[in-house]
């Protein structure tokens, strides 16, 4: 019997776990899922495509207070570092999400599409160079970091350490995690996200005197009722906008080249034309890599949700690595479609207030890099077995070898 809330689920092989959640789907309602049977820390696990769209668009009902995650950060985590907007809804998550929003528009990332391909045409010099390598350092990690550093306005010495305690200040989820917490490692957590926070601040005090344009720049400037941010606030952001923006797109382009590689013919076609094909394989790598496997939602009120009964208070986990499986939205899910059209996956969450607010931003990144390896290195291919991280958040590739030649 399947058990969503048991780590050792999501340690399975990858077509086991598809079979399992294929199963759920055919279910007539969410399924109850409760760790060791502890009901208070149990959850409704929503595995449809239109379930987890309709959850994500009613934050009435389904709220994201007082924490998305599963296990919610502990109470010190939020004292000392803050409350990210993620964890906020209504008027509070609005008035801070539009401190930012305008950084990630089109429009504005159409601006920094020169500095996205300088930093893409220097990662490709540095593999054509390499020839082999381990992707996820030389090309999936970097990546998304300078393109953020750029965007706040990080000097490049310090984009090395920020890379480091992004990896380290996540590397405590998911399942590697739990066994982690049970064998009592704890606080490279802490020590990363400090690190993070101090930077910010550091940073943040400068911008304050000179002001340069960038992200910390707006965020230092900005107000909330009157308020400026306090340092709490501004670490929070920052840490949640690398977090978010790194670790996510990193596990997205290394997925790219590993669904490149083991279909090949998917990987003849994109070669063949290159305009025609880029911005539909990069789709079907969100859909089919799905690079976040899940966020919680909680129930407001009593409700009535497909034949199921919540309960306010109640957990609600919305497996978006499921719903982009979906049988009754994607025609042969299981089989990695680079011409799939359309393609309404739920990569970047179910639309809603939450909707991913670097959705641009990534798409943009991942058709760059793509583009700019294919044309320059065309052979280059995962040159070996991905180290998979087992998480029931992330779809995380630790490491993963390369090479530039023929295979
Ligand atoms: C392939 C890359 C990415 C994926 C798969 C991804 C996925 C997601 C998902 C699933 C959500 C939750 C949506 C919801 O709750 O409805 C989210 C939220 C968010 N993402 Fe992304 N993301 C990616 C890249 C980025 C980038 C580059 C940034 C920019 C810094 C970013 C910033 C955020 C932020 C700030 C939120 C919270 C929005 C809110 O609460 O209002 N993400 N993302």
């Amino acid at each position: 019997m399947t058990d969503l809330a048991d780590p050792s689920f999501w340690a399975l092989p990858e077509t086991a776990r598809a079979e399992a959640l294929a199963a759920l789907r055919q279910l007539d309602r969410p399924q109850f899922f409760a760790p060791g049977g502890d009901r208070a820390q149990g959850f409704h696990a929503l595995v449809r495509h239109a379930d987890i769209v309709e959850a994500s668009t009613s934050p009435e009902l389904f709220a994201s207070e007082p924490s998305v995650t599963t296990p919610p950060p502990p109470r010190w985590v939020r004292t000392v570092f803050g409350d990210s907007m993620v964890n906020m809804d209504g008027r509070r998550h609005t008035d801070l999400r539009r401190i930012v929003q305008k950084a990630f528009t089109p429009r504005r990332i159409s601006l920094i599409e020169e500095s996205i391909r300088r930093i893409c045409a220097e990662i490709v010099d540095d593999v054509a160079s390499r020839g082999q390598g381990d992707f996820v350092q030389t090309v999936a990690a970097p990546l998304p970091t300078h393109v953020i550093c750029e965007m706040m306005g990080i000097p490049r010495e310090r984009r090395g350490m920020v890379m480091a305690q992004v990896t380290g200040s996540t590397e405590l989820i998911g399942v590697e995690g739990a066994q982690r917490r049970r064998l009592r490692v704890p606080g490279r957590n802490l020590a990363a996200l400090t690190r993070l926070h101090m930077l910010v601040r550091s940073i943040g005090a400068q911008r304050r005197r000179n002001p340069a344009g960038d992200l910390i720049s707006d965020l230092v400037a900005a107000q909330v009722d009157g308020d400026r941010l306090d340092g709490r606030q501004l670490g929070a952001f920052f840490s949640l906008l690398l977090v978010a923006g790194i670790e996510t797109t990193r596990n997205a382009i290394t997925h790219g080249l590993r669904l490149l590689t083991a279909h090949p013919d998917q990987r003849d076609l994109l070669l063949s034309d290159l305009d025609l094909h880029l911005d539909r394989a990069v789709e079907e790598m969100l859909r089919f890599s799905t690079p976040i496997v899940q966020f919680r939602r909680n129930v407001v009120r009593d409700c009535e949700f497909r034949s199921a009964t919540f309960r306010a208070g109640e957990r609600v986990v919305l497996f978006y690595a499921s719903a982009n499986r979906d049988e009754r939205v994607f025609a042969d899910p299981e089989r990695f479609d680079i011409t799939r059209e359309p393609n309404p996956h739920l990569a970047f969450g179910g639309t809603g207030p939450h909707y991913c607010l670097g959705a641009f931003l990534a798409r943009q990144e991942l058709r760059t890099l793509f583009r700019e390896l294919l044309v320059r290195v065309p052979q280059i291919r995962a040159s070996g077995e991905p180290e998979f991280v087992p998480s029931n958040f992330d779809n995380r590739i630790r490491r993963m070898p390369f090479a530039t030649g023929p295979g």
